[in-house]
């Protein structure tokens, strides 16, 4: 994988991204100046972003793993992001090999590179799309080239839908996204928890940084409003905890307190 072609007079212009600041929180090199600045305010107000951004990728793997190892064989991870170590077709493809996979993100740079990784698989792609467009996602030429919607699908929404800031626009596109997929089909979510700034006695203002230098401002989600997501799905136990303790079959325990910078993270499967 190369990293982004560097030419400072184009890309010091450019705005940043959630994607790419994202990168740049988990030491990647996919990342204009606008990235890493508008980056740099949110790790001066927020020092903990970076270990929360390593706590939610490291959710993602554990969550991919165990639908793979539960049998799932198609993936549709929507806000994919900038594809980085820990891949989610590599780790679904231990337990399964044939797996398929379609990486959707909005930024263009994001589906660029994914789509350089995934030169010559056929069965894995990355494709632009927006997540408050869900119908236009299923029915993206390619999302339906590589993944047969009559089988059982992993749906992986992870740090994404703190980009669609009204509660009732981010379960109506997941429970339309959910409704194209069969009986045996996965929900994986994680999302910034409200609870841990209110914990640290301080708003969510890193959504103002969001807000002035991308064109994805985000919020932030209580646990009720995390698990209202899963609406008429089952929960994985242990359900919606912090993305550190999620492990498939583990007890659903009260969750411990929040370190600062907590992600809710849970798995659903559609009865
Ligand atoms: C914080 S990253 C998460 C990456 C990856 N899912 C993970 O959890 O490691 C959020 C991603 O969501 C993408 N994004 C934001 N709004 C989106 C939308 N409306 N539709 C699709 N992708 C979106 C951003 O471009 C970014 O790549």
């Amino acid at each position: 994988m190369t990293g982004v072609q560097e030419q400072p007079s184009a890309n010091a212009r450019k705005a940043a991204t959630a994607a790419r600041m994202y990168d740049y929180y988990l030491g990647g090199i996919h990342n204009f100046p606008a990235d890493r600045e508008a980056a740099e305010a949110v790790i001066a107000q927020f020092p903990f972003i970076r270990d929360a951004a390593r706590a939610n990728r490291g959710f993602v793997a554990a969550a991919a793993r165990f639908l793979a190892e539960s049998g799932i064989k198609q993936y549709l991870d929507v806000g994919s992001g900038i594809p980085t170590v820990d891949n989610v077709h590599t780790i679904v493809r231990g337990p399964q090999p044939d797996a398929r996979v379609v990486y959707v993100d909005l930024d263009p740079v994001a589906v660029a590179e994914g789509l350089e990784i995934l030169a010559g698989d056929e069965r894995a792609v990355a494709v632009r799309g927006d997540l408050l467009q869900p119908r236009a996602i299923l029915e993206h030429p390619e999302v339906r080239r590589v993944l047969d919607l009559g089988r059982p699908v992993g749906l992986i929404l992870a740090a994404v839908l703190h980009f669609v800031p009204d509660h009732a626009t981010a379960e109506a596109v997941t429970a339309e996204l959910l409704a194209a997929l069969p009986p045996g089909s996965y929900l994986v979510v994680s999302h910034t928890a409200t609870e841990s700034f209110t914990m640290i006695g301080r708003s969510p203002a890193a959504e103002d940084v969001y807000q002035r230098r991308t064109a994805t401002p985000g919020t932030v989600r209580t646990r009720a409003e995390v698990e209202r997501l899963f609406a008429g799905l089952e929960l994985v136990e242990p359900g919606v905890v912090w993305a550190q303790q999620w492990a498939p079959g583990t007890a659903a325990d009260q969750p411990q307190p929040a370190g600062p910078g907590g992600i809710w993270a849970g798995v659903g499967r559609k009865p």
